[in-house]
């Protein structure tokens, strides 16, 4: 027999979909959800994000490749006997029933018996803090009153896997920060698995454990928001994932990049040597010193108060533009120096996906040398 627990619940295994003649709008995804996870898909529009919730729920069927449920492909198995409920965007709740019946709605189509009916609709009313709100038409409830009414339908049934597309998106600020707070600590409480669609990468940062980028059907990255943060695999990732500075460069040899006509120290290797190469630091890894003390000498075009930091806008004698994040303040007009880390230095080879980089380092060797 399998070992349920030590196999993901969701494998895509090399998972395309195309309509048509047209371009897929998925190519070749594959990854592993493991049982009791956050999981978040991010990425801009059209990237795909939907569409792979709806392969997992079973709406729409791969054209190629496979999708399986603890070890077993569901490829044609249809969304009712899937272990997976759906929060949609527009939460799709019935305007004319009350709190209660929209919750208890898919319990009453599978003909549960009214006492259990009862039970369960008052526990998941009691997770999502809508304690007797029963009889409430869901018109006299507030957005995030009707948002936390679609979550208490999605867990009424204790489904393996919840999908969430874009759930927040409705809410003004301060109310999407508190359903990201009550989201995340739900997810903690039910321990059931959760897979989020977002296209804001803060809101994908603050609540996953493990993250995957997407763009353009394809899976550009996955992994923590730390590992995605501070190793962007390409300039795609860097840029959508944070504030970046991101500047040419060359790949002198292992541990070493030359950029804005310099050699730099860094912690990168595995490349071509004289390889063309993309630079990534961060706005807050940069320092701010004296020109003479700086690995960098740049000038200082403008300069902003954040209330934390200063953002200080410079560039250097190459004609690269450096984005600073500092308490410390610059005066427009002046040279500043500024110093980094070599670990705050990220090469990145063009246009590179994490399949591509894998390989990559798995070819060159885990002692450095190529095979
Ligand atoms: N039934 C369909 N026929 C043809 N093309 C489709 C169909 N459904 C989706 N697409 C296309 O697939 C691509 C991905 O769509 P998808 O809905 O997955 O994007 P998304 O990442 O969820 O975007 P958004 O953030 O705007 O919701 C889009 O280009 C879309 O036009
Ligand atoms: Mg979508």
């Amino acid at each position: 027999m399998n070992d349920m627990t030590s196999q993901p619940i969701i494998r895509f295994e090399r998972v395309t979909v195309q309509y048509d003649d047209d371009p897929p709008v998925l190519r070749d995804v594959s990854f592993e959800i493991e049982r009791g996870k956050f999981y978040t898909l991010l990425g801009p529009s059209g990237c795909g994000k939907t569409t792979i919730l709806r392969l997992i729920a079973g709406f729409i069927e791969p054209t190629q490749g496979n999708i399986y449920f603890n070890g077993t492909v569901v490829n044609r198995v249809p969304a009712e006997k899937r272990q997976v409920n759906t929060v949609f965007q527009d939460y799709a709740l019935f305007p004319h029933l009350n709190v209660f019946e929209n919750v208890a709605f898919g319990l009453r189509v599978k003909k549960m018996k009214s006492a259990d009916i009862k039970v369960k609709v008052r526990e998941a009313l009691r997770f999502v803090n809508l304690d007797g709100y029963e009889t409430r038409r869901i018109s006299e409830m507030s957005g995030g009153q009707r948002q936390r009414v679609a979550i208490a339908r999605a867990i009424v049934n204790r489904p393996e896997v919840i999908l969430l597309d874009e759930p927040l998106s409705a809410l003004d600020l301060k109310l999407r920060t508190e359903m990201q707070y009550e989201l995340r600590e739900l997810q903690r409480r039910l321990g059931i698995t959760f897979i989020f669609v977002t296209h804001d990468q803060e809101e994908a940062l603050a609540m996953s454990d493990e993250i995957f980028v997407l763009n353009e059907g394809i899976i550009q990255q996955s992994g923590t928001p730390t590992d995605i943060y501070d190793e962007p695999i390409n300039r795609f990732v860097a840029d959508f994932i944070g504030e970046s500075n991101i500047v040419p460069g060359r790949m002198t040899r292992d541990y070493l990049v030359e950029f804005a006509g310099k050699p730099f120290e860094c912690v990168d290797r595995g490349l071509t040597p004289n390889e063309p190469v993309e630079v990534v630091i961060r706005p807050e890894d940069l320092e701010i010193t004296s020109p003479e003390q700086g690995k960098l000498r740049i000038k200082v075009d403008s300069q902003l108060f954040r209330g934390v930091h200063y953002e200080i806008l410079g560039h250097d004698e190459a004609g690269n533009k450096w984005l600073v994040h500092s308490t410390k303040k610059a005066t427009v007009g002046e040279e500043i120096g500024l110093t980094f880390e070599p670990e705050a230095i990220h090469v990145m080879r063009f246009g590179e996906t994490e399949d591509e980089f894998d390989k990559r380092l798995e070819a060159y060797g885990e002692n450095g040398h190529v095979k």
